[in-house]
């Protein structure tokens, strides 16, 4: 696999892409900037063990593009990016956020930084040593981000449900969460509130334990999660879980989770609206950290979940509403409208 860097920005309309060595620390990072027309550009750290820089530079660019997009269908008044931390054993974790950190301040504001995979509170406690561009969650920052992730989540689920059913009746359903991390412990937590059968799927079996025996639900292989039929399939571990093999396995009749990038080509959308599935865009359904991290940074205010979590079903419902009168897939509107939302931007600004 080769990628022809240049080529690959003016084809998506990236702004800039940065490689960061630190001689110091071993950091090595990239950062994409996708788009600042309206504002800085927001994006967690992600940090991963890639099989190659190529790998990491393509994670990076397809993550900035989604964050954009995100921010597009959020309404808000930002632009989008990623940054990914090429993990490397031996490493003084403090040092290399702090070398990081260090890196963000230098660029004056344009990239505001966040949580991710791989980058949680200690991480971001050494970021914010060395700048005060991120938003950090916890009492000094917009709070429990993952939180806000959930709500958003559960809110879309109930509005995917309302689009399907014509109600959402949470104690008649039954939804698999796959991952049982931060947003998705936190997922569960909120379904079994609602009175709906939730089934977890955790690949460490610990958390899986844990998570099960404190919220009391079931537990199955993470391996068959895509196979239980149920009514709502929620992708909350990593992305790519919709390709080519796992589609043919999937027994559910909606999709909608947390995870990034969860489909590996928006054909696969196309693939679960032919075969009958609702599949739920993640970047719609997912930005309820965003959300709460950008109102934070540029209006210093605390949006409550709640609020957070009905816009995002507001926006899923409307999507669904397109979807449903075109007879298209959810996921191909979602990406429309978003790329309709950002060519308007750029127009306005001349750019
Ligand atoms: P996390 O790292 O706390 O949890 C992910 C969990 O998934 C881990 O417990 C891991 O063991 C498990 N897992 C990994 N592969 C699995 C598999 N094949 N089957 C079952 N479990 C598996 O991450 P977090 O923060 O909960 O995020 C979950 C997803 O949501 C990620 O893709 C993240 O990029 C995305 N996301 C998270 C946001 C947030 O606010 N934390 C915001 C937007 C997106």
């Amino acid at each position: 696999m080769s990628i022809h860097l240049l080529d690959a920005m003016s084809r998506e309309g990236f702004e800039q892409v940065i490689a960061f060595h630190d001689r110091g620390s071993g950091a090595r990072a990239l950062l994409a900037i996708h788009d600042t027309v309206q504002g800085p550009a927001f994006g967690g750290i992600r940090r991963w063990s890639y099989a190659s820089d190529e790998h990491a530079l393509r994670d990076c660019l397809r993550l900035a593009r989604a964050m954009t997009w995100k921010v597009a269908l959020a309404g808000l008044r930002a632009g989008g990016a990623k940054l990914v931390l090429l993990e490397r054993p031996a490493q003084d974790r403090e040092r290399v956020y702090e070398a990081l950190g260090g890196f963000i301040e230098s660029l004056g504001g344009r990239y505001q930084a966040g949580p991710d995979v791989g980058t949680g509170d200690a991480e971001l406690r050494a970021l914010a040593r060395r700048t005060q561009y991120l938003a950090c969650p916890g009492e000094e920052g917009p709070g429990e981000l993952a939180e806000a992730t959930a709500a958003g989540v559960h809110h879309g689920m109930a509005a995917a449900l309302q689009a399907l059913d014509g109600a959402v009746d949470w104690p008649r359903r039954t939804v698999v969460v796959q991952g049982l991390g931060a947003v998705g412990s936190e997922l569960a937590r909120r379904l079994v509130s609602a009175g709906a059968r939730v089934i977890g799927a955790e690949r460490d079996s610990r958390l899986a334990l844990a998570v099960g025996a404190r919220l009391e639900i079931e537990l199955v292989d993470p391996e068959r999660a895509p196979e239980v039929p149920c009514d709502v399939l929620a992708p909350c571990a990593l992305g790519g879980v919709i390709h080519d093999l796992s589609l043919q396995r999937i027994a559910a009749r909606c999709i909608a989770g947390a995870a990034n990038n969860q489909l590996v080509r928006n054909l696969h959308g196309d693939q679960l609206h032919e075969r009958g599935v609702l599949y739920c865009p993640d970047f719609v359904l997912n930005a309820g950290a965003l959300i709460r991290g950008v109102l934070f940074q540029q209006e210093g205010r605390r949006e409550p979940v709640e609020a957070i979590g009905q816009r995002i079903g507001a926006t899923l419902a409307g999507v669904l509403e397109q979807a449903a009168a075109e007879q298209r897939s959810p996921a191909r509107v979602a990406n429309d409208q978003a790329i309709a939302r950002i060519a308007a931007w750029r127009k306005i600004a001349g750019g």
